[in-house]
C-alpha cells in the first residue's frame, strides 16, 4: 500500500509541500501520497489521532499548529526541544516522534546550495519570533564567530539570546544600536515583509563580501532583499530553506535523503 503523508495547517491552500514531496518521490523513484489538509482550530489532536490510526506515516505541521504538534508528540527530538516547536511528526516503534527541520533546512541552504560561509562569520539575525527561535540552535551549532540578535521589541531578543547563551556566542542588540556595526551575513527572520515592509536598518551594516538572506520567499523579491540588493555581495530568499527542511522530513520518514537543490528551481517556476 502507498505510504500516506500530509501537511496540516490553517490556512493551507498556499502550501508548496505536496509539490515538493512529489518531486522528491519522483527523484528517488519512491511511491508516496502527500496531501494538504486544513484543520479547524482546536481540532488538531483529534485529526492527527485519526490520521495515524488510519495508518498515516508522517505529517508536516505548519502555522498555527507547531506548538500543538510539540505537545502532541510522545517524544520530541533535541532540536525540536530547542526550537520549542515541531514541524515534522513521524512514527518510530509505535510512538509519535516530533522533530523540527527548519534550522537544518536553513543551514543546508546557506552552506550547501548557496556555498556561503557561516563558520567564523559575524551574523546579524533580525527578529525574535517563532521563526527565529526555530533556527537559532542549528545556526549556533554551525560555529559563527557571533550572532547578534536584533528585534523591533528589544526585550524579546534579549530573552531569546539568554535562552541560547549556553549554545554559542549570541548577544541581543537594539535595532537603533546597529549603526557602526558590520556583518558578514544578515538574515531576516521578521515577518515585516508580509505587510510589504523591510525592517528599518542603516545601510552601513554590510562588510564588503557580505551576504543577505530572507527566511521568507515570494515571486517578487521580498522588501528586505530589495533593500539589501545594492548593499550585499550576494542575496537569497528562503525558498531553498523551505525545500531543504522538506528534504530532511522526507529523510526522517523514509531513511533516504533527496537532493533538494534541483527541486528549488523547479518550485521557483511555480510561485
Ligand atoms: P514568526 O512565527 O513568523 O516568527 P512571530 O512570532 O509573530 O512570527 O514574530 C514576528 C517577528 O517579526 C517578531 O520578531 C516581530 O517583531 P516584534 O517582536 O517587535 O513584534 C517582527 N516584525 C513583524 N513586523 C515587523 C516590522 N514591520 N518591522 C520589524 N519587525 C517586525
Amino acid at each position: 500500500m502507498t505510504d500516506r503523508y500530509a501537511v496540516v495547517g490553517n490556512p493551507i491552500a498556499h502550501s508548496k509541500s505536496p509539490q515538493i514531496h512529489r518531486l522528491f518521490a519522483e527523484q528517488l523513484n519512491d511511491d508516496i501520497s502527500y496531501d494538504k489538509e486544513l484543520i479547524e482550530l482546536g481540532n488538531f489532536d483529534a485529526w492527527v489521532d485519526k490520521f495515524f490510526q488510519a495508518g498515516g506515516k508522517g505529517l508536516n505541521v505548519t502555522l498555527p499548529f507547531k506548538a500543538d504538534a510539540y505537545s502532541y508528540a510522545h517524544k520530541n527530538t533535541e532540536r525540536a526541544e530547542r526550537a520549542g516547536a515541531v514541524n515534522t511528526l513521524g512514527i518510530e516503534n509505535g510512538s509519535v516522534i516530533g522533530d523540527n527541520t527548519d534550522g537544518f533546512g536553513l543551514l543546508e541552504d546557506l552552506t550547501q546550495r548557496l556555498g556561503w560561509q557561516v563558520a567564523g562569520s559575524e551574523v546579524l539575525l533580525l527578529g525574535a519570533g517563532g521563526a527565529v527561535r526555530g533556527v537559532l540552535g542549528p545556526l549556533l551549532d554551525a560555529m559563527p564567530q557571533s550572532i547578534t540578535l536584533a528585534n523591533r521589541t528589544y526585550s524579546k531578543a534579549e530573552q531569546l539570546a539568554q535562552t541560547f547563551a549556553s549554545v554559542g556566542n549570541i548577544e541581543a542588540a537594539e535595532l537603533s544600536a546597529l549603526g557602526g556595526r558590520k556583518f558578514d551575513l544578515i538574515i531576516n527572520g521578521t515577518s515585516a515583509g508580509v505587510s510589504g515592509e523591510a525592517p528599518d536598518l542603516p545601510a552601513t551594516l554590510f562588510k564588503s563580501n557580505a551576504c543577505s538572506y530572507d527566511m521568507f520567499y515570494s515571486a517578487e523579491p521580498t522588501p528586505f532583499l530589495k533593500w539589501s540588493a545594492p548593499l550585499a555581495a550576494e542575496i537569497s530568499d528562503g525558498l531553498g530553506m523551505l525545500v531543504a527542511q522538506a528534504a530532511e522530513s522526507f529523510r526522517i520518514w523514509r531513511g533516504k535523503r533527496p537532493d533538494f537543490t534541483p527541486v528549488v528551481e523547479l518550485i521557483r517556476s511555480t510561485i
